[in-house]
């Protein structure tokens, strides 16, 4: 495959292996190491944020903000994320209620939120800033005041995203963000949480170690959802890069931006007030399922791979499934979105192909004429 969908940040070997020595030599492995603290602030620094705690994963990240911040009621969310948005809380036994998206942004619709149930503060909200767009932050914050709901974004597309002059981590009740392989910044496997206040971020530390105070003393329900120290010294070296990855990949997004916002290819819309939303997913927005279709087949004949991101709602999904609900922008976008590759890898000439590609595959079937094989 020429271009393949996507491919992880690598992990500098001679860096990694003074880390390794380092653990090795003081056989602290785990348990809130030197590493994992000097992680912590090193992170806090970059993105300017505060109490930020770090987990294994994106998805018991989110499991950690609802416990901390005691939320107890039913959860709103959006059916267009990755299944752990849903399965997260459906682990817990939580009631997850679906409202339909902005079929602009492609992030949870506030109002629709709004139209679905008096929410009190017993329920929250739980948004994804899909593929890294901010949700409509102003309007959650309107919702949050009127009904004092917790509002808990998930930004695990979204690390270095920024609104109005800050990390979109620092918002809401909690913030989380998952540093699996696969996203921007990793550990390998790994995941935080950003709370706003730092009584729930006490709450939290506890939380994920079996629920143990500083004086071993069990003081909260618990689990082990700490970060080791190999996957904190991960994260050490993949940030010393991380500046160059950004501008490279806010580089591809910039330039397939430029060229798509010239052809009938359709693009999402950026939300106001974003000042950069994390390079890390292209997404286009096709005018049919099948027409996504063709154009998958299409693109994949000529090297280049790309990926609809989630191949069913969340809330159609048996599991999840809320019968009769009627979703329509959801219903409608999620048929129909598909990303493109971004990586560092990829050179000008490489998005130009690409780009060129898609324009030409898209006015072959939109004219309804074989596509040839030039
Ligand atoms: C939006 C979203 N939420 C949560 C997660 C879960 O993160 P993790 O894989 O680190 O558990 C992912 C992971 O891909 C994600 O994309």
């Amino acid at each position: 495959m020429k271009y393949p969908f996507y491919k992880p940040e690598s992990i500098n070997a001679a860096s990694f292996a003074k880390y390794f020595d380092e653990i090795n030599s003081r056989r602290w492995y785990t348990n809130n190491g030197p590493l994992v603290r000097l992680l912590t602030s090193r992170l806090e620094e970059y993105l300017d944020v505060k109490n930020l705690l770090l987990v294994s994963s994106g998805t018991v990240a989110l499991q950690v903000a609802y416990k901390a911040l005691q939320c107890t009621g039913r959860i709103y969310t959006t059916p267009l994320s990755f299944i752990a948005s849903s399965s997260a809380f459906g682990w817990l036994g939580n009631e997850i209620h679906y409202a339909d998206i902005d079929n602009r942004t492609l992030n949870l619709d506030p109002n629709s939120v709004r139209q679905l149930a008096a929410l009190s503060e017993k329920d929250t909200v739980v948004a994804t800033h899909l593929y890294g767009n901010p949700c409509d932050i102003n309007a959650f914050d309107h919702l949050k005041n009127e009904t004092q709901c917790k509002i808990i974004y998930d930004a695990s597309h979204a690390f270095a995203t920024r609104f109005q002059g800050q990390s979109i981590l620092s918002l809401g009740d909690a913030s989380t963000v998952s540093f699996h392989a696969t996203k921007l910044y990793h550990t390998v496997e790994g995941g935080g949480v950003v709370f706003s206040n730092e009584d729930d971020l006490a709450r939290a530390q506890k939380m994920i170690n079996f629920g143990f105070n500083s004086q071993n003393e069990i003081e909260e329900v618990g689990i082990n959802a700490k970060m080791s120290e190999l996957h904190a010294a991960v994260g050490l070296v993949v940030l010393d890069d991380l500046g160059a990855i950004i501008e490279r990949r806010r580089a591809i997004a910039d330039q397939y931006r430029s060229i798509l916002e010239n052809t009938d290819v359709a693009t999402t819309v950026v939300q106001e007030g974003t000042d950069l939303c994390s390079p890390s997913y292209m997404p286009i927005v096709l005018d049919s399922a099948y027409e996504r279709e063709r154009i998958q087949v299409s693109l994949l004949q000529d090297g280049i791979e790309t990926r609809n991101y989630f191949d069913s709602l969340q809330s159609t999904t048996e599991l999840f499934e809320e019968k009769h609900k009627v979703l329509p922008n959801s219903q409608c976008i999620n048929k129909r979105v598909l990303c493109l590759p971004l990586y560092p890898e990829l050179t000008s000439a490489d998005i130009t192909y690409i780009c060129d590609r898609l324009q030409f595959n898209l006015a072959n079937l939109r004219s309804e004429k074989p596509v040839s094989c030039a």
